[in-house]
């Protein structure tokens, strides 16, 4: 017997919980909480379960959808199981959704598949576009500084893009603030500015706080959209009783790795964990607060393995605010394991 699947129907509900910022001095908000398809997306997850995770996302108002040239793994995987959800699910809901892309990291051979060239982006957001199956991207982001082109050559490249309408908007990632300045000054002065500034950003990692990003890209009029916010899943539940088989940190060629997991970071993570039990939160939903909590940050971008942690972190939606003491508690326990 063949079995037909239902066509994909989103919950008529899904714009009541979800809070939306604005991005900068833009025209355009997106959800609080955005979903990242860096892991979790590529060819060693079956399709059932990237569908089953991106449906939820959407059916609860998490409309924003993070993409990269080369998420995966393979690279290009995540996006062309992108592609796959938009014409099996998303085609019908495409003005609804906000999607990025990005390029400047290494995606192919030779010297035209890595960092800021004009050879680069151009050729890359072509690629990204056809296995997305998509006739534009919300939002293009230049994904790295590279200290050997000219700044100008990356910024044109973006402005151009823009003008040939493959992406509404443009986006800077991991910029130093000097040449972020630039950056934003450049875009600004062809009518093309930026609309998002992305650094990794947690309890743990505070270098776009310390390092001045964040007031730059207020100062500069773009959004600040924070991405690892878990800190790749250390700001969980997930390690505080040994690493799960099934966990990043168990992959071959982790992103994380074995060795963050020394006394010192154990300890104050169970520290932090038992704050959050008093707050009634989850770890991971009280990091997400946390973020949530600064007005400058627009948005956080999540990434999940399964629905059941979709879930859980959306409720940290439902208690954002923390009492001064509370802060307190989360300097003192998060000092001795900040990274930068
Ligand atoms: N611009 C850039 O350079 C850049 C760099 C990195 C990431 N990003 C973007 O940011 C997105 C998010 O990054 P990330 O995946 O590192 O984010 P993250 O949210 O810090 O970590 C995600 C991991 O945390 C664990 N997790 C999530 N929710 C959980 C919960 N409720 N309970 C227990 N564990 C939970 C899962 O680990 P398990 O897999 O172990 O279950 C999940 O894979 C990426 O997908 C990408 O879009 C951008």
């Amino acid at each position: 017997m063949i079995m037909i699947e239902p066509v994909y129907s989103p919950s008529t509900s899904r714009y009541e919980t979800m809070a939306y910022r604005r991005c900068g001095r833009s025209g355009v908000k997106i959800p609080v909480l955005s979903l990242g398809l860096w892991h979790n997306f590529g060819s060693y997850k079956p399709l059932q379960e990237i569908k089953a995770m991106a449906h939820y996302a959407f059916d609860k108002g998490i409309c924003h959808f993070d993409l990269a040239n080369n998420y995966g793994p393979e690279y290009g995987a995540a996006e062309e199981n992108f592609g796959r959800l938009m014409e099996c699910s998303f085609r019908p809901y495409r003005d609804e959704l906000f999607i990025s892309t990005k390029a400047g990291w290494d995606m192919w051979p030779g010297p035209y598949g890595n960092w800021g060239s004009r050879k680069y982006l151009m050729a890359s957001l072509d690629q990204s576009l056809k296995r997305m199956k998509l006739d534009y991207v919300d939002i293009f982001y230049s994904h790295r500084w590279d200290p050997e082109t000219p700044l100008e050559e990356t910024m044109q490249a973006l402005v151009d893009i823009v003008r040939q309408g493959k992406a509404l908007y443009v986006g800077l990632s991991r910029y130093p603030a000097e040449q972020g300045r630039k950056a934003y000054d450049y875009l600004a002065a062809h009518d093309v500015p930026c609309l998002l500034y992305q650094d990794r950003y947690n309890i743990i990692d505070r270098a776009p706080q310390s390092h001045g990003q964040i007031d730059l890209s207020a100062e500069c009029g773009a959004g600040f959209i924070s991405f690892s916010p878990l800190q790749q899943g250390l700001l969980t539940g997930r390690y505080l009783n040994g690493i799960p088989a099934d966990s990043r940190m168990a992959r071959r060629g982790s992103s994380l790795r074995e060795d963050v997991l020394s006394p010192t970071m154990l300890g104050a993570l169970k520290g932090l964990n038992e704050l959050a039990g008093m707050r009634g939160q989850s770890l991971a939903q009280m990091a997400l607060s946390w973020l949530l909590n600064d007005s400058r940050v627009t948005s956080v971008i999540i990434g999940t393995s399964s629905v059941a942690q979709l879930e859980d972190n959306l409720k940290a939606l439902g208690n954002t605010a923390f009492s001064d003491e509370e802060l307190r508690r989360i300097e003192d326990l998060s000092a001795p394991i900040q990274l930068r």
